[in-house]
């Protein structure tokens, strides 16, 4: 694997792979001593030039339980506030002899762009609302920990996972429907139809406005922010009629299958994509979702950095 863009690239054995030694991963994260010395010498830039709290932090932690130098660059701070092209900025970097990029950028595309014009391998931690691999690939390894918590087995195939919310504007679902395309879980859409990004009659998901109609059988909730900072005008009429049809409110949190997954890939709007209730729910699995991103990241940087170069 060179670089991990989007999770449309991954055979179903690579993606098996990654979640699997991403198990071995999260054991470092029980110990005092948390060091593998498996990128020692290697050399991670992290570019953000969009806000995150969870994805920036877990990509460098990750890369420094493994013991890469692990830098960060935001576009505040860096040449590109000065007008610096991405191109310029990248290849700059990249003469610096740099092993590895992890970039989010605001624009769709952007991120595999880049990927073509460095020798560095490139990591796609969000390019838009186009996808965001990494969270994809968590929001897996999160649910199924959880299917065997819950005995209900190793495998995606059979299990029903509803995505909710603000899909015309994530990342998260796009990298979400494409990985279970491999892995084989059946994937059900759930938004207000100004929600639903063009196109979507042709994704390998089944789609509805009908958020009760699919409470009782999911296996897993995934709830999705609404995105307000992306949004140019009213996509709903009101905060208020939004929650009463798309929220996961205390009263859908009591529908849905004891043995259910609620999921959220953070930031959260409590109160309004998500009650309290629910994300503080027993079956909640927001938590843990952060805590296996670190395991998901060391995974996916190992897979990229690991074992190369060693002459
Ligand atoms: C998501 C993102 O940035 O795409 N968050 C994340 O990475 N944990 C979803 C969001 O911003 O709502």
């Amino acid at each position: 694997m060179r670089h991990l863009l989007s999770t449309g690239d991954l055979s179903r054995s690579e993606a098996l792979a990654i979640l699997d030694l991403a198990e071995e991963m999260h054991e470092v994260q029980r110990r005092s001593i948390k060091k593998l010395p498996a990128l020692r010498g290697r050399t991670i830039i992290n570019m953000f030039f969009e806000d995150s709290t969870r994805t920036r932090t877990s990509f460098e932690i990750a890369g420094k339980w493994m013991s890469a130098d692990t830098i960060n660059v935001s576009a505040k701070g860096s040449s590109v506030s000065k007008g610096e092209s991405l191109r310029d900025t990248m290849l700059t970097l990249d003469s610096m002899g740099v092993d590895c990029f992890v970039i989010r950028h605001h624009s769709s595309g952007a991120v595999a762009q880049a990927a073509g014009w460095v020798q560095a391998h490139v990591v796609n931690a969000g390019d838009g609302a186009h996808e965001h691999p990494t969270q994809a690939l968590l929001d897996a390894y999160t649910m199924r920990r959880h299917f065997r918590t819950r005995g209900l087995g190793d495998g995606f195939e059979g299990k029903r996972i509803a995505i909710v919310g603000d899909l015309l504007h994530s990342r998260v679902v796009r990298s979400n429907v494409l990985l279970q395309r491999v892995l084989g879980g059946t994937v059900t859409l759930v938004a207000p139809p100004t929600l639903l990004p063009t196109g979507v009659e042709n994704w390998d998901a089944a789609v509805t406005s009908d958020f009760d109609s699919v409470l009782d059988r999911a296996d897993v909730v995934m709830m999705l922010r609404v995105q307000r900072e992306r949004m140019a005008s009213g996509f709903f009429p009101t905060e208020r009629e939004y929650t009463a049809g798309f929220g996961l409110t205390r009263e859908r949190l009591a529908r849905l299958k004891p043995t259910a997954a609620i999921m959220h890939p953070g930031p959260m709007n409590r109160g309004v994509e998500i009650s309290s209730e629910a994300a503080d729910a027993a079956s909640s699995r927001v938590l843990d979702q952060v805590s296996a991103g670190v395991a998901v990241r060391m995974s996916v940087l190992y897979h990229l950095l690991g074992g190369e170069g060693e002459e």
